[in-house]
């Protein structure tokens, strides 16, 4: 049973103030809260078992070993990888991004293509642009329609036998968009090109299989899904992980060292050089854990409820206009006529409520629409109805102000 009362209690953030109001959380995309689980997690790891891992006999060492280790099988577990080590453990999507796009420095030459969409984070951009620089690679975009889809008729005529990589995200942070991953991955299977899914975005709402959707790469953040920041993962097909070649040299990631040559570690410490995020890793795990008990089914029913009445409530607004409207996760991107989303966004604080305003690190959709910027509300399972209510007047009471 989804009690949405009792969801609250368990973050315990939502009861502060902000500007003497009650805290509106609406900017679970740019971070989600935390609940007290994963904070507990992280307080139990500094007082009771805080050491390095890998690396020592004593007894604080196994046991933070075995903790990280076991995260790293929920993680497994959770997106249906096959084997625990495909699982990397990162900082965070960008740093899972840009071990992929390093890595194909060494495998792609002039004249290759790669495939983004035109829905990217920057993110997702950047690194291939600096994989085309260094290699000669050329990138091609898939573009988009005025309803924040992709033209998939466009994406079918770019592939070819110069398709390589294909980069997409499986719903876009500034639309909320869902793409169409499957056709994607299988479209570009058909060519022999590889796959990379940034689901960033994707995994506070739904529960990616891997294996069925045989994608290559599939990376995702913990602290958009109840985790703490400072942490993600890549997943990879062990053969594609075997290819690539090491991100970063140093400690835990060699076999053997010597002045001669130095020998790499198999998988996944190959990509782990460094100390970790230790307690990053076993509170990401704990996160993970906590969404599955909630439920991913009845995470989807309470923000599809919070989306379809903040959607019909906000659109009874004269003047509003919001980007992206075909099949979304519980986001809405808006601007009111004449008014900068900036101003929006700073009333709407003075009101407790949070939102994120600006170009949300996707340009190239800003420029599609001829925007300098959105208003973004980022809607999770632990928001409710009255704080869409609170939006809506909020909203109202701003273009009041600043008409
Ligand atoms: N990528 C995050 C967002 O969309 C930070 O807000």
């Amino acid at each position: 049973m989804f009690d949405i009362n009792k969801i609250r209690t368990d973050f315990p953030i939502l009861n502060r103030k902000v500007h003497g109001k009650p805290l509106v959380y609406l900017d679970n995309g740019a971070t989600s809260q935390t609940p007290q689980v994963v904070i507990d997690a992280i307080v139990d790891y500094y007082t009771g078992y805080n050491a390095n891992i890998h690396r020592g006999v004593h007894t604080l060492s196994q046991e933070a070993t075995d903790k990280y280790e076991e995260a790293r099988i929920k993680i497994q577990k959770h997106f249906n990888a096959k084997q625990s080590y495909e699982i990397i453990l990162t900082s965070g999507t960008t740093h899972s991004i840009n071990i992929v796009a390093s890595g194909f420095g060494a495998i792609l030459k002039e004249g290759d293509e790669i495939i983004v969409s035109a829905l990217e984070h920057h993110s997702n951009i950047v690194p291939w642009q600096m994989l085309c620089e260094k290699t000669g690679a050329v990138l091609k975009v898939i573009p988009m329609n005025e309803d924040g889809s992709l033209q998939m008729g466009m994406y079918h005529e770019l592939l070819n036998n110069k398709t390589k990589l294909v980069f997409c995200n499986h719903v876009s942070n500034a639309l909320g968009v869902i793409n169409p991953v499957e056709e994607i991955i299988h479209a570009a299977h058909k060519f022999g090109a590889y796959v990379l899914i940034d689901g960033a975005q994707a995994c506070p709402h739904i529960k990616p299989d891997v294996q069925e959707l045989d994608v290559d790469f599939y990376v995702a953040s913990a602290h958009k899904m109840c985790g703490p920041t400072g942490v993600g993962m890549l997943y990879g097909k062990e053969e594609l992980l075997n290819m690539l070649p090491p991100y970063q040299g140093g400690g835990e990631m060699i076999e053997t060292v010597t002045f001669e040559k130095t020998t790499y570690a198999g998988l996944p410490h190959k990509f782990e050089a460094g100390t970790p995020n230790i307690c990053g890793g076993i509170a990401f795990g704990v996160a993970v854990d906590y969404m599955n008990e909630v439920g991913f089914d009845a995470i989807a029913t309470q923000e599809d409820k919070l989306l379809a009445y903040a959607t019909n409530e906000l659109e009874k607004i004269e003047g509003l206009k919001i980007y992206g409207t075909s099949r979304k996760t519980s986001v809405i991107s808006f601007n009111l006529e004449g008014i900068h989303p900036y101003d929006i966004g700073a009333i709407l604080d003075k009101l407790g409520i949070a939102v994120r305003t600006g170009h949300h690190c996707a340009q190239p959709i800003m420029d599609f629409f001829c925007i300098p910027g959105t208003v973004r509300a980022s809607f999770t399972f632990y928001n409710t109805l009255e704080e869409v209510d609170a939006l809506v007047a909020a909203v109202k009471k701003a273009k009041m102000m600043l008409s």
